[in-house]
Parts: structure tokens; sequence; C-alpha cells
């Protein structure tokens, strides 16, 4: 189906506490997923599903994202004297990509905060959200079919995973109701990271969303919740109970492979998955794993000064 959807909205703003002192001068989005900054998997996911005009919400101390995105003419003619058009072809892949737009969100007063910051460009038409925690592998796509089900539905759509349900604390939780297609449930209820005992299912939003831009409308409307921020959750639920006015949210299941990159062990083991899986490096790296692997021996462990 062909969706008139063009902008994705990626929020990076965020301080990157978990990543301290790696993120103190240098944002968490810039940190290397094999060779690529992670922030650069989640744009090409934007524009693989046809969204090549990007805003990205940033802050302070966000500046080499935009430089990431930009030209850099004294490494390209390097590279072109050398004649290494392998490296050169690198380095101009994130310079082509997208259309890039930047604004910065000042005070981080949550993620529906941040989104509220991309109105002016987003204007009168729905748009795509992407956060930069979550890589999805491409043999799995996952946001092209949450585009299509947005045209055809005219509703929100966020993207749900199954979780153990001793992590839902870590997500917005959803409680669905089932539709003729098994991949999609229709969402009567979303709460932002409620305790285990309080959840209405193990279905977890993950950083994924297709909004109708009568969010900013609710997001102006929606009082701090969790941790005193402006959540997109809470304006979500909104958007839940009131089909009528704003088109009802629906759920889009993902069962593909997904790697996270918030915290410090996901992301060496999104590295790893990444890795063996590269034609370049999986042949030399997988067999070196199990034998890393094997040599790995139960008990106590001596605890190394390289922290
Ligand atoms: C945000 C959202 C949460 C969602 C999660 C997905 O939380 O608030 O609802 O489940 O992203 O990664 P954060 O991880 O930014 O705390």
């Amino acid at each position: 189906m062909i969706n008139r959807i063009t902008k994705a909205v990626i929020p990076a703003a965020g301080l990157g506490t978990r990543f301290l002192p790696a993120t103190k001068a240098m944002p968490k989005e810039m940190l290397p997923v094999v060779d690529k900054p992670a922030i650069q998997y989640v744009v090409e996911e934007a524009v693989t599903a046809g969204l090549h005009d990007v805003l990205m919400i940033t802050g302070r101390n966000k500046n080499s994202l935009e430089n990431h995105f930009d030209r850099l003419p004294e490494l390209e003619a390097l590279l072109e004297a050398k004649g290494d058009a392998g490296r050169l072809a690198k380095v101009n892949a994130s310079t082509d990509l997208a259309d890039m737009h930047y604004v910065r969100q000042g005070d981080p007063r949550g993620l529906g905060h941040a989104i509220l910051r991309a109105k002016m460009h987003v204007g009168d038409e729905p748009f795509a959200v992407l956060l930069g925690d979550d890589i999805i592998d491409p043999r799995d796509p996952l946001l092209g079919r949450m585009l299509d089900e947005q045209v055809k539905r005219g509703a929100t759509i966020v993207a749900l995973l199954e979780v153990d349900p001793s992590q839902i604390s870590l997500y917005g939780a959803a409680a669905v109701e089932m539709t003729d297609d098994p991949d999609v449930v229709r969402i009567t209820g979303l709460v932002e990271k409620p305790a285990v005992e309080d959840a209405p299912s193990n279905l977890a939003i993950i950083g994924r969303y297709v909004l109708r831009p009568e969010v900013f409308g609710i997001l102006e409307n929606t009082a701090p919740g969790k941790g005193n921020e402006i959540q997109l959750t809470d304006a979500l639920q909104t958007m839940a109970v009131t089909p009528e006015e704003t088109g009802g949210v629906y759920g889009v299941i993902f069962r593909g492979r997904r790697y996270d990159t918030g915290d410090r062990l996901d992301y060496i083991k999104a590295i790893v998955q990444i890795a063996v899986d590269r034609a370049d490096l999986g042949p030399d790296l997988r067999p070196w794993l199990r034998e890393f692997a094997a040599g790995l021996e139960d008990g106590p462990v001596e605890t190394s000064p390289l922290d």
C-alpha cells in the first residue's frame, strides 16, 4: 500500500547517564554499534520505510549528531586522493541518507515534551516516531507495516512486543482486544511503566510509533506523569479512549529481531548479535566466540580492575 506519510521524528535529547563517563562529552546516540553510530541504524530504518524527512530532537552537547549527517569535505578529499572508494562510500552514506532537520528540546521534560517540539515541523499530518535505543533488524521490517496499518485504519499505531512479565515495568504496557488480524490489536488502555502486579498485559510498547497529529493538542494538555515527565504513553491513553475524535490506537505486534542499545549489558549483546551476522566479521567472530564461551568457567570470577 502506498502511504502518504513522509516525516520521521527521532528524539535524541537524553543525557545518556547509563553510559557515563563515555557520554560525558559525547551523545549516547553516537556510541558505535560495530562501526556505525547507533543513531544511523535508526535513520536508515526510517528512510527504508520511505520517510526521507527526518527531524531530530536534540539538546546541548549533541553537535556531533548534526556533524555525522553532514558533509566532511576534508575527509572526503583525503579518501578520494587515496583512491579509497570503499571508505568514501561509508563516509558519504550518512551524508546522503535523509533530509535532516534539527530542533532542540531545551528543558528535557520527558518524551511527550520532546515530541511536542516537532509540532511546527510536522504540521497537520500523521508522522512516525522512532526512539534511538532500539535497532530493528532490517530482515524483519516493522515500520512499513505500521505505516500501512495507519493508512488502512486511520488510527495511531504503536509497536508492541511480548516481554517476560517481570520486565513490563520498564515499558509502556497495553491493554488490548483482538482484531481479525493476528498481528494487530486494538488498544483499550495504556500505562507507563506499571508495577508488575498492575500491568494490564505483558505487551510492551517498543520505540516505534505512527502518530496522528491530534497528539500535539493532547500532549499540550497532558500533565506530568511517571517521573514527573510529560509522557507520550499518557497522551496515547487519552487517544485510546477517545476513538471518535482521535481515531483510536492500534498495536502491531512485532515478532522479529530487535536489539536494545539502551543499557550497557543490552548494548554489548546488540553488538555481538549484529556482528556475528555480518559478512565481513561473522566468519572470524563466530569461532572465536565459541572458543571464548567454552573457556568461561563456572565458579568465582576474578574481578578485573579494568572497569
Ligand atoms: C519510553 C516510553 C515507554 C516505551 C519505551 C520503549 O521509555 O516512555 O513507554 O515502552 O520508551 O523503549 P524510556 O525507555 O525512554 O524510559
